[in-house]
């Protein structure tokens, strides 16, 4: 793809292969998932929108790699369809990630509440239902399992997705949560949030 930064053959392989025509935005976004897992090297990171499994695998790359320094985390995937469901778990498998993630069929609010093991949040991202109100409750309830220092990230901080995103964390900051915020030319105008506090 570049002159001097190699892209990985897995990586443009799964791009092509979950999405299609778009192949190259998948990549820039891969890289960039994938860098902030080999920077970070949460335990536990969680992601609520897996789709095709397409980020849920770039962030396992990064997790396998992260093993050879001990430092290995592991995914947990959340997908609300079962078809999605299963189309993510057969890419893991294909692309040897099984061991480092796997992806949870179910809505994002029931899962995180009632499975102990994907807590605490080490690493976060966020791209499930865009709408105000599910952005909303996907921050506003789950903060409480976000482990200081940790990295949440937004897909689309635009529209109806930037008003929900933007109204949980002015509640959160009302109750006395801190969190550090950076835009980010990626991710369709994505957000970085650490948490503080
Ligand atoms: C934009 S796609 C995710 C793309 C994926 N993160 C990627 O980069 O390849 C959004 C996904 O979120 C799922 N979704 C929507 N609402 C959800 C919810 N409440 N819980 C879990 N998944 C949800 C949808 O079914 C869809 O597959």
């Amino acid at each position: 793809m570049g002159k001097y930064i190699l892209v990985p053959d897995k990586l443009i392989e799964l791009s092509k292969r979950t999405k299609g025509k778009n192949f190259r935005e998948g990549i820039r976004q891969g890289l960039f998932l994938m860098s902030l897992i080999l920077v970070e090297q949460p335990k536990i990171a969680v992601e609520i929108g897996s789709q095709t499994g397409f980020s849920t695998c770039c962030m396992a790359m990064a997790m396998a790699d992260n093993d050879y320094a001990d430092k290995a985390g592991y995914v947990y995937g959340i997908e609300k369809t079962i078809p999605h469901t299963k189309t993510a778990m057969m890419n893991l498998e294909s692309f040897g990630l099984a061991e480092y993630a796997k992806v949870i069929n179910g809505d994002s609010k029931e899962v995180i509440h009632s499975h102990p093991e994907l807590r605490p949040i080490e690493f976060m991202f966020i791209d499930g239902d865009h709408s105000y109100k599910k952005v909303y409750s996907d921050i506003f309830d789950n903060f409480q399992f976000i482990k200081n220092n940790a990295l949440v990230v937004f897909h689309d901080y635009n529209a109806d997705t930037k008003k929900g995103i933007d109204a949980a964390l002015s509640d959160l900051e009302n109750r006395g949560h801190e969190f550090e915020k950076i835009k980010i030319n990626i991710l369709t105008n994505g957000l970085l949030i650490r948490k503080i506090k």
